[in-house]
């Protein structure tokens, strides 16, 4: 014991390493009210370290060549040693992380983490988010398989919609007229480097949590609760109570990782789509395209918007924006309190209404569109942009009565009118199920938009002082 108290107090000095150790976790205080929705942030850096790890070693084996990547697959599930292991790991941990991602984001909306003071906070999400795609993204290309193919070839084309520029763009991302060989090597390299950005900002979104500090389920700041030593009196030392929690947590979602792992790795198709154990082949397109279901919301959303003077790019423009809306959620909201349990009914029902959306559009993102699903797509699109767009209208606390709020109030409901007209006299769909989605349309507008601008809005509940007397 002697020997490494010397060893500790020589590196000390020439290194904060217990410095460091104290204060950001012996004496870092977190909220003693944490819940298990505060798992997910510890759970995505252990799959951060899980995918870096597997990703690393499958390298080994892997080739990033047209011509051998689907065998060298084939060769690392048949023939190397644990192989087969290492990909499903890989490949369950990719559709684990967006899980875990998703529940951590649905975390920071119910309980107003991205409001003031964590607004960087939130924003760093947000950019680790896109990372996190692209890195999604440019893997699944690797496999070399039918659906790595054609959906890669699918979203590059996505590219070619932009104006002016987008055939060039479209070039300058695959380096080539179609996806090839070239295209198979650099997203190869690209899907290398990546994590090890998201890493670093990984480490930047730690930095901003230990600054701000963490919210809790009940929005409360323990940082305005202080005794005398300057510990927060709601408080609890991250190590070693939070680190056992998460240790807890760690073994549960192991359980449910190896299961899937081992038991389900393809998920029926939802975490390796069934064409992918097809090898490419650029002269024969699939029936049917869909990207991973971590994309789907967003393609659905793609797919809603129709073309306008026969280019792509309003449904482009659409989806990206469906992303870049989180960067500014921390301006949109205006509640005076974060969590949701302060916040009145009608937050919850937002909140509510976009989870449904957005669920419907990751399912109807998988299915081969039809006239009545592109309507219910864009009955859902308008939903989940509702739930940001009319944001700074239903989380106000006072009659947003004034004459910016006015004109959006009765801008977007003559917009949800002339969408009935579209859909019933432009192209055409049955009466019926374009009023059904008219009058939903019109519900939720009166619920989220008319009524805050034009009658008095509910009131926020009053947020306890402390978490415990
Ligand atoms: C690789 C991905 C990510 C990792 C490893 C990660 C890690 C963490 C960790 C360890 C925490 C503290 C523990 C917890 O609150 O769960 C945290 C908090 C937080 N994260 Fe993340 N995060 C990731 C992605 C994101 C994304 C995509 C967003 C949002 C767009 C986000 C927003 C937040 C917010 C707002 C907090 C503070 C929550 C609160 O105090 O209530 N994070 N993150």
């Amino acid at each position: 014991m002697g020997m490494l108290n010397n060893l500790m107090g020589w590196v000390d000095e020439r290194f904060p390493a217990t410095e460091t150790w104290e204060k950001h976790i012996s004496k870092y205080y977190a909220p003693k009210n944490f819940n298990f929705m505060y798992f997910f942030g510890f759970i995505a850096m252990i799959v951060l370290v899980l995918q870096i790890v597997t990703g690393v070693w499958l390298a080994m084996s892997y080739k990033p060549d047209a011509a051998m990547a689907f065998g060298s697959v084939e060769y690392i599930m048949r023939d190397v040693d644990w192989g087969w292991l290492l990909r499903y790991m890989h490949s369950t941990g990719a559709s684990a992380f967006f899980i875990v991602i998703y529940i951590h984001m649905f975390r920071g909306l119910i309980y107003g983490s991205y409001q003031r003071p964590r607004e960087l906070l939130w924003i760093i999400g947000v950019v680790i988010y896109l990372a996190m795609m692209a890195t999604a993204f440019m893997g699944y290309l690797l496999p070399w398989g039918q659906m790595s193919f054609w959906g890669a070839q699918v979203i590059v084309n996505l590219f070619s919609a932009v104006p002016f520029v987008g055939e060039e763009l479209s070039v300058w991302i695959r380096g080539d007229f179609v996806i090839s060989d070239t295209t198979l090597n650099r997203f190869f390299a690209l899907h290398f480097l990546l994590p090890f950005i998201l890493a670093a900002l990984v480490f930047v979104h730690i930095v901003a949590l230990h600054f701000v500090g963490s919210n809790n389920p009940e929005g409360i700041e323990i940082k305005k609760n202080k005794d005398e030593n300057g510990i927060p009196k709601d408080g609890i030392a991250f190590f070693p109570y939070i680190v056992v929690k998460d240790m807890v947590a760690f073994i549960g979602f192991a359980f449910v990782f190896a299961a899937i792992m081992f038991y389900a790795p393809e998920m029926g198709g939802f975490f390796i789509e069934h064409p992918n154990f097809e090898p490419a082949n650029p002269l024969k397109t699939p029936e049917h395209i869909a990207p991973v279901w971590y994309f789907t919301p967003f393609y659905a959303i793609l797919r809603a918007v129709p073309p306008l003077f026969g280019s792509q790019f309003p449904g482009v423009l659409v989806m990206f924006g469906a992303i870049a809306v989180f960067f500014v959620l921390p301006w949109l909201d205006r509640s005076p309190v974060k969590s949701i349990r302060y916040k009145g009914p009608k937050y919850t029902a937002s909140i509510i209404i976009f989870v449904i959306s957005f669920v419907l559009l990751g399912y109807l993102g998988v299915v081969a569109s039809s006239p009545i699903l592109t309507l219910v797509a864009q009955v859902a699109t308008v939903l989940y942009f509702g739930f940001f767009l009319f944001m700074p209208l239903y989380s106000s606390t006072k009659l947003s009565n004034g004459i910016i709020s006015k004109l959006w109030s009765v801008g977007t409901l003559v917009l949800f009118v002339l969408l009935a007209y579209y859909w019933i006299a432009v192209i055409g769909l049955p009466v019926t199920a374009s009023l059904i989605a008219a009058a939903i349309l019109l519900v939720f507008h009166f619920f989220f938009a008319t009524v805050p601008v034009f009658i008095r809005p509910v009131e926020a509940k009053p947020v306890p002082e402390r978490i415990t007397k």
